[in-house]
């Protein structure tokens, strides 16, 4: 009998766990969940006998890899993998997939509410700004990033893009494409960054691009610390102190940011981009099922460590 682990230290909601319950018992797979666990330890322990394991932002290195001897598939609840070494997994014959576009409504929201978080000066009642007819710029044009741009529409929003991967769609759509990165800071009121923590991307906001940010600009970042050369971003802050940063998750050097820039900054205690019922309901129920295709039918749609 198949045997899966669902795997996540930050837990999804009950009514998403209840769901995938639901996929498993109907295909009649063997399940399990190890949830908010705080010693690595027990990680490790759990994934000695699965065929396959859904994790969250659970960090699957080659430690992992190598306890999980009957291990075929893990399947990131998310869009990131980042914290899957998948070159080590496909290595050892084990398929890596995602549930792209499952949580990026979520994460598109918190965006957002960062801006308006940042436009009202963090709610102390100092007078802020409004969305509607700034300029909002879309660092990548990835599932998140096509949400973003759907609710900022709404609220008035003028829209820019810069994307090496996604131009083409992104024009069809009528949406202004920047030739540069540095271009769309230039521009931008609100810079909002959706790019992966890999390749190209890894420390791409840097001082050079940062530099060209307009007056009074908010960043905003829902993606990863990683996208962002942290240094930098303190050095730039250091002599602009017109510029807020807004991220879904503490970077590193945290404690610079309380010590110098006070008011200009805001991180979230966890990472909750993708911490709603709905986005656990979708990115789960889609892991699971794609469990149960693999398995069965051999699907391997969803793979991000191909050859
Ligand atoms: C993602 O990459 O899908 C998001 O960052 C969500 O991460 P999480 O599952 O750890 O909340």
């Amino acid at each position: 009998m198949t045997k899966v682990l669902i795997a996540t230290e930050k837990p999804f909601a009950e009514k998403a766990v209840s769901l995938i319950e639901n996929v498993f018992s109907e295909a009649g797979f063997e399940y399990g969940f190890l949830e908010r666990y705080t010693d690595r330890n027990q990680f490790l322990e759990a994934l000695k006998t699965p065929d396959a394991v859904i994790v969250r932002s659970d960090i699957v290195d080659k430690k992992v890899l190598n306890i999980a001897q009957n291990l075929k598939l893990i399947v990131r609840a998310g869009a990131g993998y980042d914290n899957v070494d998948v070159d080590a997994a496909a290595k050892k014959g084990v398929v890596v997939m995602n549930t792209p576009g499952q949580n990026s409504n979520a994460v598109a929201e918190l965006a957002i509410g960062l801006a308006i978080y940042g436009l009202r000066n963090m709610f102390t009642g100092a007078s802020g700004g409004e969305l509607k007819g700034r300029t909002l710029g879309l660092h990548g044009y990835g599932h998140v990033a096509r949400n973003v741009k759907r609710i900022a529409e709404g609220f008035g929003m003028n829209i820019a893009v810069f994307t090496r991967y996604s131009r083409k769609r992104a024009e069809s759509e009528g949406l202004f494409v920047t030739d540069s990165l540095e271009e769309l800071y230039a521009i931008s009121d609100v810079v909002s960054i959706h790019v992966p923590a890999r390749g190209e991307h890894l420390k791409s906001v840097s001082f050079e691009v940062l530099k060209h940010l307009k007056e009074n600009a908010l960043l905003i970042n829902t993606a990863r610390k990683e996208v962002i050369n942290e240094d930098e971003l303190i050095h730039f802050l250091r002599f602009r102190p017109d510029v807020k940063y807004l991220a879904d998750i503490a970077p590193d050097k945290a404690h610079e940011f309380e010590k110098h820039f006070k008011g200009r900054y805001f991180f979230t205690p966890k990472k909750i981009g993708a911490q709603t019922a709905e986005a656990n309901i979708n990115a789960g129920v889609a892991a699971a099922r794609q469990i149960v295709a693999f398995f069965k039918d051999g699907d391997t749609t969803f793979q991000v460590n191909k050859a």
